[in-house]
């Protein structure tokens, strides 16, 4: 796939999967219960180590070489912004500034985010900003579970509080994305297609030069759940 000739992500599935309601269902009243691997334990105390404890988070869930991560905290310079990504060489990958001139407020750590998301709520931690930027789509119909609103974990996601916002290139996301959040948080949100003058990832300026149509979904949470309470 070469720069700005890339492919919205093609499917033979049109709109909402049949079987999305049933499985976020599940996953609502089934807590997901994977024990933790120890190397996320240890991002996870990682990603709080400079934290003043007070400064309101923001994570970049997946955020690839984590421009959009730098990006965040100089836009929110009194936020403590978590980049998390599960690909080492992404997130070590040279970034377009000098060391010397990145911003202070902000943490890349190496995680996987099925557990990163639990970690975060079994803290009793919540988000202000939540950031989900071209998630991977996994466009075959077989594939729903591997998509977050189709994961077991996907409960944790609303659970986390904040403006939790989700970009794709690829329409049926976005509009399964919004149907589990109202599904796990029992009110609607309204999802909608964006233009992105100035690109907050390297993949939404590669779809945006290629002409493709991007779509998001912004859900203000509030405070979440209860740390104690089940996702609803
Ligand atoms: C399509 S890329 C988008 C990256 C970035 N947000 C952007 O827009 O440029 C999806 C990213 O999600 C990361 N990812 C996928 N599954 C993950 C998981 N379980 N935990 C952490 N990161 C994950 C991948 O490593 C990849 O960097």
């Amino acid at each position: 796939m070469s720069y700005a000739n890339s492919r919205i992500p093609a499917s033979a599935q049109v709109g909402v999967h049949d079987s999305l309601a049933r499985l976020v269902d599940r996953h609502l009243a089934e807590p997901f219960r994977k024990p933790y691997a120890d190397y996320n334990r240890a991002a996870f105390d990682a990603a709080l180590t400079g934290w003043d404890s007070r400064a309101p988070l923001i994570l970049d869930a997946g955020c690839g070489v984590g421009h959009s991560t730098i990006q965040l905290a100089r836009a929110y310079p009194g936020h403590w912004v978590i980049g998390v990504d599960q690909s080492e060489e992404r997130l070590t990958r040279r970034k377009p500034y000098p060391d010397a001139l990145l911003p202070r407020n902000m943490v890349f750590v190496r995680a996987d985010l099925v557990d990163f998301w639990r970690l975060l709520a079994d803290a009793g931690l919540r988000l202000d900003r939540h950031y989900i930027l071209y998630p991977n789509p996994w466009p075959k119909i077989g594939h729903l579970g591997r998509r977050w609103h189709g994961h077991p974990v996907f409960p944790w996601i609303p659970r986390l509080g904040g403006v939790l916002e989700c970009r794709s290139n690829w329409q049926v996301y976005i509009e399964e994305f919004t149907f589990a959040l109202e599904r796990a948080c029992g009110r609607s949100f309204a999802w909608a297609r964006f233009e992105a003058p100035s690109p907050l990832t390297p993949f939404e300026r590669k779809y945006r030069d290629s002409g493709q149509p991007l779509f998001h979904v912004v859900a203000d949470l509030g405070a979440g759940a209860p740390p104690s309470g089940e996702p609803r």
